[in-house]
This record gives structure tokens, C-alpha cells and sequence, in this order.
């Protein structure tokens, strides 16, 4: 009689319950799309406070969503915003709710140990089954699943802002995530009503690798006083069918974002021109004209706006 030696695996799992962390604008985002979608999402944050905060956000949000979808229905409005809100708790320590979560993303600060200490946590304390995903936009999915005993249970959910707009969403693999755990993630995303795509754990994913050596270089054009931020935005959007030039698109992301971004991206290709540190940036960035959200970037805004307000 022989006993067949199988590894661990967990099974596609359905998603039931899901553990947000971070209630910062991408973590709100994520967790109203997921409780939209009738999913339970446990929000973590520092505080309480914090995360109370953000439901009031989301519940403007959920509020101009509503009357989209059911026009003249007030009844029914009323009735979605509140079902949604309460399938949304508060925790100020993810310990708490990470045992009853089947996933997990993280959406905190753009700090690798940050990231790695919050997965190490929670890893003892999650169940079996649980999966572990981040919304990072520049760091390495596989050094954050280093953290954990999950790996095969580990990989990238990268959301696009405004979360409850941007339909799409990268789900990225790293080398040790199961088959299975990449079709629970596919499936989680098109249960939440969003579009996903596979991809693997490269800087930048699909659209950052492509978008910000193009933004960059719209940049560099207008520095060098090659054409006007107008001038750009109009010949790409009528020039290449975009919706947004590549100037207005980086008032929207921030143009601290667009900082940070490029300083790691310079930093890890130092020889590599299209990654050379721009010192428009740094500028702006140094004199606080860090997009719409302040009111100025590369354009003027009579109101400064929260990035998902538009
Ligand atoms: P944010 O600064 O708006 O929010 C981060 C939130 O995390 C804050 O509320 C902060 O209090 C909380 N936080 C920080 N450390 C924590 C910890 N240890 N435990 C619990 N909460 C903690 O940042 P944002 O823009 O929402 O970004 C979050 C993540 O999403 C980052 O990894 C970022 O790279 C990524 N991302 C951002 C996009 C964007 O357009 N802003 C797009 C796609 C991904």
C-alpha cells in the first residue's frame, strides 16, 4: 500500500470575507467596491477614527453611485447605500478580523518593511486558506510574501484610482503562486464587477511599465520647452485616441507620486536614460504644486479635489 505524499494546496475558495488593510484612498476605494459587491469587509487603519473617516467618504461615493444606478428610486438608494456601509467594520488592529478573512489586501504606506512586518503579523494568525495580496504599485510582491509561510497563497491585486471607476485590476503572480490561488483571485475580481488580467511580479506591471516612460518623456518635452502642457495633452488625445493627456493625467495621480516613482525607478536603472530623474519634478514637488489635489501642478484648479472626486 502505498501513501501518495501530496503538498499543500488550498482549493479555488470562494470569497466571502474580506480584510482591507489601509483606509487611505486606495483602501477605501477597494473596500466599497468589495462591499458593493456584497462581500464583508473588515477595514483596518491606525485608528478607528480613521477608518470612520473614510466611511463617511465612501458613503458620498456609494451616494452618487446610487442615483446613477437607480435613477428616481430613492427608496432603493437609501436602501443599497446603507446595506453596503454595513457590510464595511472597523478594526484599528488587523489581528482581530484577519481569522475570519478568505483574503486579505493590503493597500498601507509604500514601505516594504511597513508591508512585510503587517504580513509577518497577521500570517500567524490567518487562517489556513486565507490569501494574501497587496495593492503595491512599485514594490516586489515576492519580497512582502517572503514574510509568510503562504507564498503558494501569496500574490498582487493592483487596484487603478478611482477605485470604484477604474474597472480594471492587475493580478499579479509571483513564482511560488498555486494555479489555484490565481483563478480564486481572477474569479474575486470579476465577482467585484471589475476587469482582471494575469501578469507577472515585473516593476511597473503592465500599465505602469508602459504609462510611466511615456508620462516621463511628455515631461522631459515640456521642460525642454519642446511644446506647451496643452499642446501635449491635445496631440495625444486626438493624436492617439487617449481620454487624458499625459500632462493632466499626472495633476490627477500627483506629482509627488510621480516623484516617488521615478526616484525608485532611477534608482534600481541607473544607466537606463528613459529612468533619468527629472528636475521639473523635484521642483514642483519642493514648491507643494503637487497636482489637482492642491490645487496646482502643471495646471491651475479652482478647487482642490481629493484625487477620487473627479
Ligand atoms: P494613503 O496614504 O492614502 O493610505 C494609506 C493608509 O494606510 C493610511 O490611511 C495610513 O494611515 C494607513 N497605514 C499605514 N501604515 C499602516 C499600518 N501599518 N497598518 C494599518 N494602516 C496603515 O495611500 P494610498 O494612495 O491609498 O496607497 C496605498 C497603497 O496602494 C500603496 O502601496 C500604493 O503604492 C498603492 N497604490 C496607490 C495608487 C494611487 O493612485 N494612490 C494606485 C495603485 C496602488
Amino acid at each position: 500500500h502505498q501513501v501518495v505524499q501530496r503538498s499543500y494546496s488550498v482549493q479555488k475558495s470562494v470569497i466571502r470575507d474580506v480584510m482591507v488593510v489601509g483606509s487611505g484612498l486606495m483602501g477605501t476605494g477597494i473596500a466599497q467596491v468589495v462591499a458593493a459587491a456584497g462581500m464583508n469587509v473588515s477595514l483596518v487603519d491606525r485608528s478607528t477614527k480613521m477608518v470612520d473617516d473614510a466611511k463617511s467618504h465612501m458613503e458620498k461615493s456609494l451616494t452618487k453611485h446610487a442615483q446613477k444606478q437607480f435613477p428616481d428610486e430613492k427608496d432603493k438608494q437609501k436602501t443599497f447605500v446603507e446595506e453596503t456601509l454595513s457590510r464595511v467594520r472597523a478594526y484599528n488592529d488587523p489581528c482581530i478580523p484577519a481569522g475570519q478573512a478568505d483574503l486579505v489586501i493590503e493597500a498601507i504606506v509604500e514601505h516594504l518593511p511597513s508591508k512585510k512586518d503587517l504580513f509577518h503579523k497577521i500570517d500567524k494568525v490567518a487562517a489556513n486558506h486565507t490569501i494574501f495580496t497587496t495593492n503595491t504599485s512599485s514594490l516586489s510582491v515576492g519580497a512582502m510574501a517572503e514574510a509568510t509561510e503562504r507564498k503558494d497563497r501569496f500574490g498582487g491585486l493592483h487596484f487603478f484610482s478611482p477605485v470604484p471607476v477604474m474597472k480594471l485590476v492587475e493580478v499579479v503572480r509571483i513564482d511560488q503562486t498555486s494555479d489555484d490561488t490565481l483563478e480564486s483571485l481572477m474569479s474575486f475580481v470579476k465577482a467585484i464587477n471589475k476587469v482582471p488580467i494575469k501578469c507577472k511580479d515585473t516593476r511597473g506591471f503592465i500599465v505602469n511599465r508602459l504609462l510611466i516612460p511615456y508620462t516621463m518623456e511628455a515631461i522631459r518635452m515640456l521642460e525642454r520647452g519642446d511644446a506647451a502642457a496643452k499642446d501635449i495633452d491635445t496631440a495625444m488625445k486626438l493624436g492617439a485616441g487617449y481620454k487624458v493627456g499625459p500632462i493632466e493625467l499626472t495633476d490627477l495621480t500627483g506629482i509627488d507620486l510621480a516623484k516617488h516613482i521615478g526616484d525608485a525607478w532611477s534608482r534600481d536603472h541607473p544607466n537606463d536614460p528613459v529612468f533619468k530623474p527629472i528636475l521639473l519634478i523635484d521642483k514642483m514637488v519642493a514648491e507643494g504644486r503637487i497636482g489637482k489635489k492642491s490645487g496646482k501642478g502643471f495646471y491651475e484648479y479652482a478647487d482642490a479635489l481629493r484625487g477620487d472626486e473627479r
